[in-house]
């Protein structure tokens, strides 16, 4: 017998960050390999909440820590989030808490997302923002992949417990 995911509590997951060609896209990528791993049935995306990258492939540093790590962001494209991601997406994860005031600013009435900090699913390290690496150097990038790695780990872990 096979059974069909139910679309009301099918976990969607969307990782924001504020131009979606750094960490945010470098979370999504991170995630899905937990999600992999797992066997998680999760819907994944990334977005941010500026527009000046609309449609870009993720920054060349990003790519690259990426390819560091054995992953191909390249084919990645940035994109603004919308009021429908709030209605399409279970949970809505910020990088940083400037990008969750402005989350929970576009938030509509009938979002149905839950909005959270990445690290806050790492235990202690609730509240902590990933540092926004992009206008720093290439090592900033590891430490990015780190923290997203972190999150990462512990959202997977967190869905499959159905928490
Ligand atoms: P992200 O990094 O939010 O991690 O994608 C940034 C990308 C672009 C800019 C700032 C942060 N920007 O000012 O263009």
């Amino acid at each position: 017998m096979s059974v069909k995911p139910n679309p009301l509590t099918t976990p969607a997951v969307l990782f924001v960050c504020l131009g979606n060609i750094c960490r945010s896209p470098l979370a999504e990528a991170a995630f899905r390999v937990e999600v992999e791993k797992s066997g998680l049935a999760v819907a994944v995306d990334s977005a941010g909440t500026g527009d000046w990258h609309i449609g870009r492939a993720p920054d060349t540093r990003a790519q690259a820590v990426a390819q560091r790590n054995g992953l191909d962001i390249s084919g990645y494209r940035a994109r603004q989030v919308t009021a429908d991601d709030f209605r399409r997406f279970t949970h809505v994860i910020a990088l940083d808490e400037s990008n969750l005031t402005n989350l929970r600013a576009l938030m509509p009435a009938d979002g149905i997302a839950e909005l959270s900090l990445l690290l806050d699913h790492v235990a202690g390290r609730e509240g902590q923002p990933v540092a926004d690496p992009y206008y720093g150097d290439e090592a900033g990038f590891d430490i990015t992949w780190a923290d997203v790695t972190e999150g990462a780990r512990a959202l997977a872990a967190r869905l499959a417990r159905g928490a």
